[in-house]
């Protein structure tokens, strides 16, 4: 071997960006690399000279990139593609201008993906954009105007004319100003032969040159991994990872030429396991289209399986020999190779052998048959007789490990009907790859009667105990029927085409064995939805025509940080730059549910390189315990913990490595105490009290007149927020009678700087807070974030140097809550014609283990059951039940898009039960008073139903869906339209109050500062074009900074969908104080400028800085008296959505959404429509799609974004139009507009309602009707178990109590 080998000073600089961008957590996809051909050393090099001779561009993830990989590679991360120093590039620009930018934390991603497209395939489709996105996750926007800005890319344009930005503005693209591959890093093949070795503190890295070396190498250290794409070693190996895996030695053979070698036979193709799954589907892709199509069923098997594994960032760096060897419970391509008859060529010590990748390869989980010192040199791809199925069902289309995937081979006799051949292999269903060989042999011949007998093997065969880890276990029973079904039907399909072209002949009972379920062909097929490309309309009030053309007000102006945020170059918390002697902070968390404490041990971790101390409880000088509403949190559990992730301690340290290795040194004994609640709260009356109750007429006696009576019930699970910038805060001590400053992604730095007084038991005037933006918060940084920066103000105090503390994703989703999950009964007594009589609600929200806010978002839920509809007799009871899991918060709707569901899920229950919409009928018309006798005016809300009904076309789609339906079998398709009614403001109305301080500095510039936060909502973009308006200067004159306690002080929270109206109107009142004052000048000199203006003012000694103030509405809600005046106003809106749902696997597609939405007179239609689509695709994912799983112990399972799914590109609508209504006015707020942040989240549920319409499209053809139940979020398992299949029902459910599930229903 060689002797070791240091980083040149480019490879520190790039070391240092991507460590940087591991710490931030910001690497998702935003760096690429690109390999030069010509620079032998290149890690990939040999790979790519191999196959493609020529430079080629990667987006990969920075967090599973090791650094030692990348010599010989140029890294570019976004900064380097364009800057606003220099020049944007014109991906940067059009994603900013086509208004993809909201919070900005996932822009550098979304820009580095877009830009590696572009390197490989300047003139992209939208399939590629698509596919090249598919990997990266946005929180705010819904995705639609970052795939507008990127389609102006794509040579095909749409017709439809983007209505919010101007492509004709755009920088051209133009290739050849590209960055190169650097010169320098050309360097002469023989210098590059050398192995590379590199010395770490823990670990070694050896990167041999040859196959012998490497063999010798693994013989020799059989325990060392061989990392190719990292992508499985590394999420073990992280050493962040609390159960991280040291490797002293790794073995990095991405060098070795054998393993990218690819040579064609006779027979198919042997493809080196070094290649990485891109390059294996790009080479399969090549060669399909060579051969006749029955030769290449297994390569186009495997396409299909490729094209959906991981993303594209994960395929450009996982290798084909590492995803054999991970032996992944559901690997896509284990099973498909398996079935495929495909063999792997292994070079043991001593000798070349071939080992068929069959049920004796793979062993167990994560073990082949393989010994440690063997390694897969390449796999063989035979070319096929017969037919090769490759069918999966992920939680989400794209981007998700599958629920079940399978691999499927059938090889028919010549012109029989007798089957030679069946392989089944399926992943999902077992510890790995498993072979379902019994139901095989049960397969002569293939008709229905066989298949009916093989679905019953398969049963018995692929068993599944109740409580499998993993859960979903009737589902994933049913998928390994309904997946071999779907086969069938491929295979039928294609004999069908043999038989028209000649091929074989129609006496092949193969052909004839379609009557499964006797169902007519036509039935069995249904349309595909082909190349998808997007739709979408956008309408907007435009500005009055006697507008000055100076006036920003009403237009769509780019969010203000756009560009600095594509560029890279906007300032997060975490990309503050280090300070002198700065610590890092982790906290060390409860893993009991409900114990005593019983000793703390820190010793060993005070004793570990780096770790500074150890801050507990008795560390605090001021208050540990907040009270809220009478109840008491810690901020550090003294005595006793109430939930998993309940903080304890926290350990600060020189790095975040240290820190974190410190923290899993604590030893903390516990004392289990008995009896902890998770799901049982009702049963053992455990509520924060006081519970609310709020009535209107006599639901009693009016349940006496009525023609008929319903009960039902319907659970809605919570929400994780999963903004982008997890909770980030530094606290610097200045060293002087006791001040700090702290920096923290916070919506509301008041409460930030308030909790760490009390904390350290000093006054607020002591401590200033900073926000300059947040990535995202949609609730979740109110109440949350002041309690981690209290415990991080202790440890800065404590030991009087800078504190960090950002949460990794994990110990986020851990500690900070979610959502409140809501459980909603109801009885409902209704008449014959449709009208609604009576109404009875009780609601139970699952608060967690501390009060937090979650006795006001009971009461939001109350307050909003009525919804849209007039209920004459109404009662509704709420209660916010205590239970031993993480404590939940504010999340974007405070509770309305799960108050408001149950209402909605009640009226879709009266409405099956009697055959007839009846929505309409019961809205509320003309004047009108709400349960809590709020008097209101629904015109624009009924305005909004009438025009949603047009624009969707709402009846003739209707009739197409049911003639759809009666069509066909397997496929569903299912329509909804919902209104909503959201009431804009806080019901306490001292958190209306908005504050500004405007300041004119002497060369005309203004700084203006307000209390509301930046968190992707635009306020800062609306707020500038308010003091544009006000001061009459253009809005390149104003700037705004920041949010910060010294400058706006006893600010609100950002939230309520009310941070524009109260702040709005704040710095309205500051900029007419300053317009006034300079009035006399204006009047010496109407012709100066605002600059000469500012000068005179200044030597006439009139005071340039203003403070503005809005008392904002004084709202109440009494609740003894069960009436008040709650908010300022109502922002209104309808959506209807059509679905597809494949009712085998439970797979949906939302085919068309229409939005018709209220919001006045919009201050900045682009922002306000980004916030209606964000909204919505999070609405779409609380109802459909996210879900959060704990262990029977109240472990936080789904803990990343591999286990929790958020929307994903995949998921938007294929067509989306969003339309705001137009000729309304709102006296109520700023220049006639309406708070709009959080009311679009429950119209998400119109998705959820769809499915359910398509659902019971799917029972009805089983014979069974009336109304069903269906739990929020709707996902696959749930649609397609709802759906009650002949699959479905085979599936024997266990008795509930007779087993303990994986996971508990919260
Ligand atoms: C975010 C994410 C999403 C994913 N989604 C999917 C998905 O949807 N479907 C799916 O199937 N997979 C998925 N994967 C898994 C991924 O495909 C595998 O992790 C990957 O293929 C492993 O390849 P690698 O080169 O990164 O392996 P590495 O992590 O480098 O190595 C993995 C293991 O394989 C061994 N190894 C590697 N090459 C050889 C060889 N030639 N001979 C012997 N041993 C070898 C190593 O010693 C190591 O033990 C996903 C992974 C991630 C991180
Ligand atoms: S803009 Fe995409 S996460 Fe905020």
């Amino acid at each position: 071997m060689s002797s070791s080998l240091t980083f040149s000073t480019k490879f520190l600089i790039i070391k240092k960006i991507i460590n940087r961008l591991i710490d931030t957590g910001r690497s998702i996809s935003s760096i690429i690399c690109c390999f030069s051909p010509y620079f032998p050393a290149g890690l990939i090099l040999r790979f790519i000279l191999h196959l493609h001779h020529t430079v080629r561009h990667y987006a990969v993830n920075a967090c599973l990139l090791p650094i030692c990989q990348l010599h010989g590679a140029a890294v570019t991360t976004v900064e380097g593609i364009g800057s606003t120093k220099t020049r944007i590039h014109p991906v940067q620009e059009r994603i900013a201008k086509a208004h993809g930018s909201q919070c900005g934390f996932c822009t550098p991603g979304m820009v580095m993906s877009m830009y590696a497209l572009l390197r490989n395939k300047p003139q992209p489709s939208m399939d590629d954009i698509t596919q090249a996105l598919a990997g990266n996750l946005c929180r705010c926007t819904g995705y639609r105007p970052i795939v507008d800005g990127c389609r102006t890319f794509c040579q095909v344009q749409s017709s439809a004319k983007p209505q919010l930005f101007n492509k004709d503005e755009f920088l051209p693209l133009d290739p050849t100003q590209e960055l190169i591959f650097p010169p320098e890093l050309i360097v002469s093949q023989s210098s590059n032969l050398k192995t590379l070795t590199f010395y770490g503190e823990r670990t070694s890295w050896v990167s041999p040159t040859s196959l012998d070396e490497l063999v010798q190498l693994k013989s020799s250290n059989p325990k060392a991994p061989l990392v190719m794409g990292n992508t499985n070693v590394g999420e073990k190996s992280d050493p962040l990872h609390s159960q991280s895996v040291l490797h002293p030695l790794i073995i990095s053979p991405t060098r070795v030429v054998e393993l990218f070698d690819v040579t064609h036979t006779a027979q198919g193709v042997w493809v080196g396991a070094g290649c990485n799954l891109s390059e294996v589907q790009s080479l399969l892709e090549k060669l399909a289209p060579q051969f006749p199509k029955e030769k290449t069923e297994l390569f186009r098997a495997l396409i299909r399986q490729l094209r959906n594994l991981g993303s594209q960032q994960i395929r450009n760096v996982a290798s084909l020999g590492g995803n054999i060897m991970s032996a992944y419970p559901n690997s896509d391509l284990n099973p498909v190779l398996a079935a495929g008859n495909c063999k792997s060529s292994l070079n043991p010590p001593g000798g070349r052998r071939e080992v068929h990748l069959n049920q004796d390869f793979f062993v167990s989980f994560g073990k082949t048959v393989l010994k440690p010192e063997e390694i897969i040199v390449s796999v063989f791809i035979p070319f096929t007789r017969e037919f090769v199925g490759a069918l999966r069902q992920a939680p989400r289309k794209e981007a998700a490990f599958a629920t079940v995937t399978t691999g499927m081979r059938v090889f028919f006799s010549e012109r029989s009907r007798v089957v030679q051949e069946v392989s089944i292999y399926y992943g999902g269903m077992g510890p790995t790859t498993v072979s379902a060989k019994s139901s095989c042999v049960s397969f002569r011949p293939w008709d229905d009667e066989t298949l009916s007998r093989a679905y019953d093997v398969l049963l018995d065969e692929l068993d599944l105990p109740p409580s499998a880890p993993g859960g979903k276990v009737e589902f994933r029973r049913s998928l390994t029927l309904s997946l071999l079904f779907k086969f069938n039907l491929e295979v039928l399909q294609k004999l069908r085409e043999m038989v028209r072209q000649g091929t074989i002949s129609t006496s092949s009972s193969a052909c004839r064995s379609s009557r499964s379920e006797h169902i007519p062909q036509s039935k069995l097929c249904c349309p595909t939805f082909g190349v998808i490309n997007r739709l979408h309309l956008l309408f907007h009030q435009h500005v009055s025509k006697d507008q000055s053309a100076h006036d920003p007000v009403g237009r769509p102006i780019m969010h203000r940080s756009a560009i600095s945020q594509a560029t890279g170059e906007a300032v997060y918390c975490d990309d503050i730059p280090k300070t002198d002697g700065e610590l890092f902070m982790t906290v060390v968390t409860s893993a009991r549910a409900h114990a005593k404490i019983t000793s703390l041990d820190v010793s060993e971790a005070l004793r570990l390189p780096g770790v500074v101390d150890v801050i507990t409880a008795k560390d605090i000088p001021g208050k540990n315990v907040r009270t809220e509403f009478g109840y008491d949190e810690e901020l550090l559990a003294e005595s006793q913990v109430s939930c998993v992730g309940q903080m304890i301690c926290a350990v600060v340290a020189d790095t975040r490595v240290h820190a974190k290795r410190g923290a899993a040194a604590v030893k903390i004994s516990y004392e289990d105490l008995p009896d902890p609640v998770f799901t049982d709260a009702i049963e053992k009356s455990s509520f924060f009290e006081p519970r609310r109750v709020i009535w209107r007429g006599n639901v009693t006696e009016a349940f006496k007149t009525v023609d008929q009576l319903h009960e039902g019930e319907i659970r809605l699970a919570g929400q994780e927020h999963f903004y982008m910038e997890t909770q980030s805060m530094l606290v610097i001590p200045v060293g002087e009678e006791t001040e700090f400053k702290v920096y923290a992604s916070s919506q509301w730095p008041t409460l930030t700087q308030e909790a760490i007084a009390e904390t350290l038991n000093i006054p607020s005037n002591r401590v200033t807070c900073h926000v300059k933006r947040i990535g995202g918060g949609f609730g979740g940084k109110v109440t949350k974030t002041p309690l981690l920066a209290s415990v991080t103000a202790v440890a800065a105090q404590k030991t009087s140097r800078p504190v960090r503390f950002v949460l990794e994703r994990g110990d986020d989703m851990l500690i900070t809550g979610a959502r409140h999950p809501v459980l909603g009964r109801y009885k409902v007594g209704f008449m014959k014609d449709g009208r609604i009589v009576a109404a009875d609600i009780q609601y139970y929200s699952n608060a967690g283990h501390t009060i937090d806010e979650s006795l006001m978002i009971v009461e939001k839920i109350l307050l909003h059951m009525d919804n849209a509809y007039n209920i004459p007799n109404l009662h509704g009871r709420g209660a916010a039940c205590r239970t031993n899991l993480p404590s939940n918060t504010s999340f974007r709707g405070f509770g309305v898009p799960q108050g408001i569901m149950i209402m909605e899920n009640m009226i879709n229950d009266v409405a099956v039960l009697l055959g007839r919409p009846i929505r309409e009928i019961n809205m509320y018309k003309g004047p009108s008073v709400t349960h809590y006798k709020m008097e209101f005016s629904p015109e624009n809300m009924l305005r909004c139903w009438n025009e949603c009904k047009v624009k969707s076309d709402f009846s003739n789609r209707r009739k197409a869906v049911d003639q759809f339906n009666q069509q066909n079998r397997w496929k569903k398709r299912g329509m909804a339209i919902l209104p909503i009614k959201y009431g804009i403001a806080f019901a306490e109305g001292q958190f209306n109050q908005g504050g500004a301080l405007v300041h004119i500095y002497k060369d005309g510039s203004v700084l203006v500062t307000h209390g509301g936060t930046e968190m992707g909502q635009g306020i800062h973009t609306k707020i500038q074009q308010v003091a544009s308006r006000e001061l009459h200067i253009p809005t390149s004159k104003i700037y705004i900074s920041e949010t910060s306690t010294n400058t706006v002080p006893n600010t609100c929270p950002t939230a309520a969908s009310f941070g524009t109206d109260a702040n709005g109107m704040a710095v309205k009142n500051a900029c007419m104080t300053l317009y006034q004052r300079l009035e006399p000048i204006r009047q010496k000199d109407p012709k100066g400028s605002w600059e000469s203006w500012i000068d005179a003012a200044y030597f006439e000694k009139i005071s340039l800085s203003a403070t503005g103030y809005h008392g904002g509405p004084d709202l109440y809600m009494d609740w003894d008296k069960m009436e008040g005046q709650p908010y300022a106003y109502f922002t209104y809106g309808t959506c209807c959505c059509e679905v597809e749902l494949d009712c085998l696997t439970g797979d949906y597609r939302t085919v068309r959404t229409d939005l018709m939405v209220d919001i006045g007179r919009s201050v900045n239609p682009s922002v306000d429509i980004g916030q209606i689509e964000g909204a919505f695709m999070q609405g779409l994912g609380l109802y459909t799609l996210e879900e959060l799983k704990f262990s029977p112990f109240g472990l936080l399972y789904t803990r990343g974004p591999s286990q929790y799914k958020i929307p994903a590109v995949c998921d938007t609508p294929l067509r989306f139009n969003v339309y705001l209504l137009p000729d309304s006015d709102n006296p109520h707020a700023i220049y006639s507009s309406k708070g709009i942040g959080e009311p679009i989240v429950f119209l998400g549920s119109s998705v959820f309602f769809a499915i359910k319409d398509a659902v019971a499209a799917a029972r009805s053809d089983s014979g069974l009707v009336g109304p069903f139940s269906l739990d929020s979020p709707a996902t696959p398992e749930r649609a397609c178990l709802a759906c009650s299949s002949p699959f479905t029902k085979k599936i024997p459910v266990s008795k509930p109590g007779s087993f303990k599930p994986w996971a508990l229903n919260i």
